[in-house]
């Protein structure tokens, strides 16, 4: 087995890497990673100690493409992942990673073989849409409307039927562009392919930054001190998200890798569902709970560009594949990642101080 993973040393590349390798001791495992996102460089050491070949390259380049070779499996992980990217000058560089170098990857495996998982995102979904549903304000935070259920959203959460109409951020257009394009190449060139929409995905080695990954910057600031703010909605952080470790991810993608069966050429939202999703006020608790740290979290009533009031994966189309579910709870979840930071403190410190990206 030879399997590639692009955007290899991030967040989710690497630790997808390191759980293959659990399952696959003698498989050729390939990180290729450009080390855009700060601190993905840590992930390096990790990856080299199991056996994982490391290649820096950027799929924006065919060229740097074209080293992986042959393969059996390419996971598709590489990506800038903040809704607030192009907000400055970088717009090119999302569209061009995001959807370009999807485009390279599907050329690659065209030409030289191998099927792809693509790790899409829940920001695919209308913004205008999300922000159109109807929440009441409940216990520390936004609920839908029990009793209501249309098209895409059900209070079980948002579902694959969910409107993909309108804006959703530069990044979610290029994560669409790019899931259009592997439908293209499935039909036409017969690539086999898997497209999973995730919601939030959180655990350990994620790099937290205030636009991305803020269930580890919370957690950070827990244990290294500094300032939080509940931003938009009020300021009262009441906006809601469904977490999935990245552990559960892994079990899924491990279970698929081999054989995509029932999954082939079909795009699934996959995250923690309702029972793992908690509102900013709720993280905050339990952020107390396991650091034992409690912080003045300040509060901003504005709204923040490219922000919505409440999102939760709708699993039942996921669920009902097989034998995959999320196991792993918003506590275990904060829990690992509390772990995790405590034990880096050094090199992770420097990381997620105040100001640093
Ligand atoms: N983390 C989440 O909550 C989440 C949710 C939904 C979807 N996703 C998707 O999961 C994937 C991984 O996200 P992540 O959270 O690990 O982010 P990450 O930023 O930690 O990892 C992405 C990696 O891609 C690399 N990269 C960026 N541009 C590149 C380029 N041009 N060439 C090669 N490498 C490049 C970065 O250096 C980084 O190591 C992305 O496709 C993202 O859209 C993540």
């Amino acid at each position: 087995m030879k399997i590639a993973i692009t955007g290899g040393a991030g967040f989710v590349g690497s630790s997808l890497a390191l759980r293959i390798r659990q399952d696959h001791p003698t498989a050729e495992i390939i990180a290729l990673d450009n080390l855009y996102r700060p601190g993905s460089e840590l992930n390096l050491p990790r990856l080299g100690e199991q056996g994982i070949i490391f290649i820096k390259g950027d799929v924006r380049n065919p060229n740097d493409i074209a080293e992986l070779g042959e393969l059996d499996v390419l996971l598709d992980c590489a990506a800038e992942p903040s809704v607030l990217a192009g907000q400055g000058d970088e717009a090119r560089y999302v569209i061009d990673t995001n959807f370009l170098g999807t485009v390279n990857c599907l050329e690659h495996v065209r030409n030289c073989g191998g099927r792809i998982i693509f790790l899409s995102s829940s920001r695919v979904y209308s913004m205008a849409a999300l922000r159109d549903i109807p929440l009441s304000d409940q216990n520390e935070r936004f609920s839908l409307d029990a009793e209501t259920s249309v098209t895409g959203w059900s209070p079980a959460g948002i579902n694959e039927n969910f409107s993909t109409a309108g804006p959703r951020t530069l990044y979610g257009a290029s994560k669409l562009a790019a899931e259009m394009m592997i439908e293209e190449y499935t039909e036409m060139y017969g690539i086999e392919a898997v497209i999973y929409r995730c919601g939030v995905i959180a655990g350990p080695c994620q790099m937290g930054k205030v636009e991305q990954g803020v269930f580890t910057l919370w957690m950070a600031r827990h244990v290294f001190g500094g300032a939080l703010s509940y931003i938009g909605y009020g300021g009262a952080g009441r906006q809601v998200r469904d977490i999935l470790h990245v552990d559960d991810l892994a079990d899924l993608i491990a279970s698929r890798l081999a054989n995509f069966g029932n999954h082939n050429r079909q795009i699934f939202n996959v995250g923690g569902g309702f029972e793992n999703s908690v509102s900013l006020a709720q993280l905050t608790q339990i952020c107390e709970d396991i650091s034992g740290n409690r912080l003045e979290i300040g509060s901003i009533k504005e709204n923040r560009p490219n922000d919505i009031p409440w999102y939760v994966s709708d699993n039942t189309k996921i669920l009902a594949t097989g034998d995959w579910f999320p196991q792993r709870d918003v506590k275990v979840v904060m829990t690992d990642i509390y772990h995790w930071l405590n034990d880096n403190r050094t090199t992770l410190e420097p990381l997620f101080t105040e100001g640093s990206k």
